[in-house]
């Protein structure tokens, strides 16, 4: 038994975005350590298809709503002590920079940014009560990398506030016991870059027309994900060079 399986036995792993790619990986790793998993999404059939299969509870929730959130940690509470909330969901917008609405960077700053916020939020005091628990919030190498397609902008913005958002906490929350984990990713095999780069160049979507080429599986990131949980890692990343970045960066601006 793991340090991490013997933490995670008999605790709750709350995942958003837990439908789909990456979330539903990390999702079935938690089970597989001995937690009790409740993921949430807003895609109802993929939510209820991946409980049914995976024996994970499941509730719709919208990450941009604050009430959602508030009611999935509700549940969560209700199924035992919490171990992990995995603040995952996340949407990509393609469309060259020159043609996104600001509607648009609102929507996407606002699940992909605040989205996070609303998810750790009603299980931090508790967190800093019971001096245990893990915060992972999926950022993304694109936070850090340079699009010279001005397809991905929003997304990068996003992004790079997790960077800061995440760093700041680990900080803050290390001396409570409370590990924060920045799982940044880089192209993976999932429907998010299909829905971020496959858009025309005047903004308008063309369906499937972008290769992702190498791209690593959701389980390989999943897999990553826990052993650099196990490792108490704050950065977890498949890619060497974002790590070393980010570990530069976070260093050269420790307080
Ligand atoms: N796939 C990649 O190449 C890649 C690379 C770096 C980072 N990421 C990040 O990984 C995370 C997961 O993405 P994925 O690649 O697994 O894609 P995915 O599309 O397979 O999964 C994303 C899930 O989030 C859900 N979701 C979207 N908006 C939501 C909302 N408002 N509330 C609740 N759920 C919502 C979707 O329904 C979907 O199930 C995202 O945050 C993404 O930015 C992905």
């Amino acid at each position: 038994m793991t340090k991490l399986s013997s933490y995670l036995a008999g605790r709750v792993a709350v995942v958003t975005g837990g439908a789909n790619g990456i979330g539903l990986a990390a999702a079935k790793q938690f089970k597989a350590l001995g937690a009790k998993v409740l993921i949430g999404d807003v895609q109802e059939d993929a939510l209820a298809a991946a409980g049914q299969e995976n024996g994970f509870d499941t509730q719709r929730c919208d990450v941009s709503q604050e009430s959602d959130l508030k009611q999935l940690a509700e549940t969560a509470k209700g199924l035992g002590p919490i171990g992990v909330v995995m603040a995952n969901a996340g949407v990509a917008l393609g469309g060259k920079v020159e043609h996104v609405p600001l509607s648009e960077w609102q929507r996407v700053l606002d699940i992909n940014v605040v989205g996070v916020v609303r998810t750790f939020q009603p299980f931090l005091a508790d967190f800093m009560e019971q001096q245990n628990g893990h915060i992972v919030v999926t950022g993304s190498s694109a936070g850090l990398r340079s699009d010279p397609t001005g397809m991905n902008c929003p997304n990068a913005t996003s992004k790079s506030a997790l960077i800061g958002m995440t760093r700041g906490l680990h900080n803050y929350l290390e001396p409570h016991g409370v590990s924060v984990h920045l799982l940044a990713p880089r192209m993976t095999d999932t429907a998010f870059p299909r829905k971020a780069l496959g858009w025309g160049r005047k903004g308008s979507r063309v369906a499937g027309d972008y290769d992702i080429g190498e791209a690593d599986t959701p389980d390989q990131v999943a897999e990553a994900l826990v052993t650099g949980m196990e490792a108490d890692d704050y950065l977890i990343s498949l890619m060497p060079e974002t790590k070393d970045v980010l570990r530069q960066f976070a260093d050269t601006l420790r307080p």
